[in-house]
C-alpha cells in the first residue's frame, strides 16, 4: 500500500454538513430531520462534548479551546466523525452537525471522505442566536453557553465559518431559520423531500 494515499471511504448515501452560527437550532433541526427521514446525527459538538466527559487527556486540551469559543484543530474532529462514520454502516444517510466549520474542514472531509450532497445553513441574526444560547444556558450546564463565551462563538462563526458559503454556493441552501421550530422545519423538508 502508497503510505502517501489518504485512507477514504465509501459512502454512497446522502451527507449533509448543516452548518449556522452558535444557537441557529442545528441541533433542534436535526432531531426533527431524524424524525422524518431516519438520517444519522452526528454533532462534532456533541463528539467533542464526549471526549472531554471521558476524562481523557485530550478531552482536557479541548476543554480550554471549547471555552474560548474556538475552533478545536481539524485532524481531531475529523477523526471522531470518521470513526463514528464507521460505526454507522447502513445508514440511510448523514447530517453533519456543526461541520465544517472553516473552508480547510470541508476541503479535508471531501478528500478524505467523500463528497457532501448539499449544505443546510442556518441564518439567524446574532442577536437572536445569543438571546436563544442565555437562555439555554439558565439549564444547560455548558461551560461555552455564557455570555463572554457566546460573543467569541459569534466572531469565530463569521470570521471562519461564512466563507464557506460562498466558496460551495452552488451546494448551499439557505434557509432563514427565524419563528418557531416547526416553520423553519417546513423550510427544510421543501429542500430534503427533492434529495
Ligand atoms: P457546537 O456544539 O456545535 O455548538 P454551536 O455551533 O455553538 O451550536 P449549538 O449546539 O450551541 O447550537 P445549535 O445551532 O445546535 O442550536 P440548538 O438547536 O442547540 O460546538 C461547540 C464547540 O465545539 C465550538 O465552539 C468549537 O469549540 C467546538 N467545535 C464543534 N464543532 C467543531 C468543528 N467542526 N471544528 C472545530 N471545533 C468544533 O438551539 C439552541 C437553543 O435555541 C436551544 O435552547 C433551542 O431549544 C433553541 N431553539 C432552536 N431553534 C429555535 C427556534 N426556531 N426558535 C426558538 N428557539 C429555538
Amino acid at each position: 500500500m502508497n503510505q502517501s494515499q489518504p485512507e477514504t471511504m465509501e459512502v454512497n448515501v446522502p451527507v449533509i454538513f448543516v452548518i449556522g452560527g452558535p444557537g441557529s437550532g442545528k441541533g433542534t433541526q436535526c432531531e426533527m430531520i431524524v424524525q422524518k427521514y431516519g438520517f444519522t446525527h452526528l454533532s462534532t459538538g456533541d463528539l467533542l462534548r464526549e471526549e472531554v466527559n471521558s476524562g481523557s487527556e485530550r478531552g482536557a486540551r479541548l476543554t480550554d479551546i471549547m471555552t474560548k469559543g474556538l475552533l478545536v484543530p481539524m485532524e481531531e474532529v475529523l477523526d471522531l466523525l470518521k470513526d463514528s462514520i464507521r460505526k454507522s454502516s447502513g445508514s440511510k444517510g448523514f447530517l453533519i452537525d456543526g461541520y465544517p466549520r472553516e473552508l480547510e474542514q470541508a476541503e479535508f472531509f471531501e478528500k478524505e471522505v467523500c463528497r457532501c450532497t448539499l449544505i443546510l445553513f442556518f441564518e439567524v441574526p446574532d442577536n437572536v442566536m445569543k438571546e436563544r444560547l442565555l437562555e439555554r444556558g439558565k439549564t444547560s450546564g455548558r461551560a461555552d453557553d455564557n455570555e463572554e463565551t457566546i460573543v467569541e462563538r459569534l466572531k469565530t462563526f463569521h470570521k471562519y465559518t461564512r466563507p464557506i458559503l460562498d466558496h460551495f454556493s452552488e451546494r448551499v441552501k439557505r434557509i432563514v431559520a427565524v419563528g418557531t421550530p416547526e416553520e423553519v422545519f417546513s423550510k427544510v423538508r421543501e429542500v430534503l423531500d427533492d434529495l
